[in-house]
């Protein structure tokens, strides 16, 4: 029987005052530095996003250009981190390869002083701006194609596009990522914010916290969701298919990837404006069998689920979209860290401002008094 003061996984236990984002799930809010994320993802971008989350204001346009051009340097990778990505395994998930080369960036970055604020600033412009390279990197050498060198023109969300596939995106196909990427931001103390907060409060550099927060979020149980909902959409076989593979799911109690969520218990506010962009992507680009069932599914499991707070969430609508923009399954998880490295960042800079090194108790539940014994006696 589990211990009464033992509250398993610290659900809703205070990590840490935190002044970067919100949620209320009751009511579908979540907002970054108090701006609700519908404004955000209508009318902002990631770039634009990052410097909210970081600095806790809208940035002028002075700043924000002149952020994006201290970003712009970053996105090349330098000789001895490109000779790494091509010596990396070919076999083993991307998340893997993510975390492993994120931590060589700092072996290759200049030492981060984390009492100069400057200094601090840098070490987080270098890993979000080599962030998106690192993962077009690496999965062009898992499938053995050449590396697509950076260009600085572009934003965080094409120059992605065109590092992984060699071809620069169009506009929409830029506007849909870039959605995805303010939606995906920060979104308060889940699994892998905490690792990186833990990680940083040992007074690390962000390049060992982020890809710590890498490592916590390949979990099926946090970044991997949207992986799930595209074999399942696939193992449906058509929209023909739905009602009758929703009927059998729900007689076996069995879940619904892509439904439902710990903290909302209406619509996932992100999943509306994503949703929103998808229909817009499919219509310009042309529809496929697995959007028309996914609409399907919506409906369906909406009008059977809705009322007991299961609606579509944000994991829903991603994979879809990020199938159509021609990036392979086992790379949507890292396209999450690109973007959550905003927000873990934002986290690593909130924890350095006033850090306690993060140490908890645990219920000891082994034996006591308990004598060696020998080998021979054993
Ligand atoms: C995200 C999730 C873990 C949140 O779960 P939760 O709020 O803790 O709710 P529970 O898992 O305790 O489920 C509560 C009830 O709703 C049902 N339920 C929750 N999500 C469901 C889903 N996706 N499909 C069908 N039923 C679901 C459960 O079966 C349970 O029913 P019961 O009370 O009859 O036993 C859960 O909704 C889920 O597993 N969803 C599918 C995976 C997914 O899409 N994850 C991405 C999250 S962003």
């Amino acid at each position: 029987m589990t211990h009464p003061e033992l509250i398993p996984g610290l659900a809703g236990i205070p990590a840490a005052e935190s002044s970067i984002s919100f949620i209320n799930g009751l009511e579908g809010l979540l907002s970054y530095r108090g701006i609700r994320i519908e404004e955000l993802s209508a009318q902002s971008h990631y770039e634009e996003v990052c410097w909210l989350l970081w600095n806790g204001e809208l940035p002028t346009q002075a700043q924000l250009d002149q952020f994006k051009l201290r970003l712009r340097p970053h996105r090349e990778l330098n000789a001895d981190l490109k000779k790494f990505v091509r010596g990396l395994p070919q076999s083993g998930h991307p998340m893997e390869a993510l975390q492993a080369s994120m931590a060589t960036l700092g072996m290759v970055s200049p030492g981060v002083d984390l009492k100069s604020a400057d200094s601090r600033l840098d070490a987080c412009e270098r890993v979000l701006g080599a962030m998106g390279t690192l993962i077009a990197s690496c999965e062009r050498h898992r499938q053995g194609l050449d590396l697509v060198e950076p260009d600085p023109e572009l934003s965080v969300a094409a120059n992605f596009l065109y590092c992984l596939n060699g071809e620069r995106p169009d506009e929409i196909k830029t506007r849909v990522l870039d959605c995805a990427l303010v939606l995906h931001a920060e979104h308060t103390m889940n699994a892998s914010t905490f690792a990186c907060r833990v990680v940083a409060s040992t007074e690390t550099s962000p390049y060992t916290a982020v890809s710590a927060a890498v490592g916590s979020l390949f979990g099926p149980l946090h970044g991997g969701a949207n992986e799930r909902v595209l074999r399942q959409l696939e193992s449906i076989g058509g929209k023909e298919n739905v009602e009758a593979w929703v009927d059998k799911k729900m007689a076996a109690k069995e879940k619904i990837m892509g439904f439902g969520h710990r903290v909302y218990k209406t619509k996932d506010p992100r999943a509306h404006d994503l949703q929103k962009l998808a229909g817009q992507l499919f219509e310009t680009h042309g529809s496929t069998p697995l959007y028309d069932t996914a609409l399907e599914l919506e409906r369906i499991v909406t009008d059977r689920l809705g009322d007991r707070g299961i609606y579509p969430n944000v994991d829903f609508f991603s994979g879809i979209v990020y199938q159509k923009l021609g990036i392979p399954t086992d790379v949507f998880t890292p396209i999450f860290a690109l973007s959550r490295t905003a927000g873990w960042l934002a986290h690593w800079m909130e924890q350095m401002e006033d850090n306690k090194l993060f140490r908890p108790g645990q219920i000891y539940t082994g034996r006591k008094d308990v004598h060696y014994v020998p080998m021979a006696q054993r």
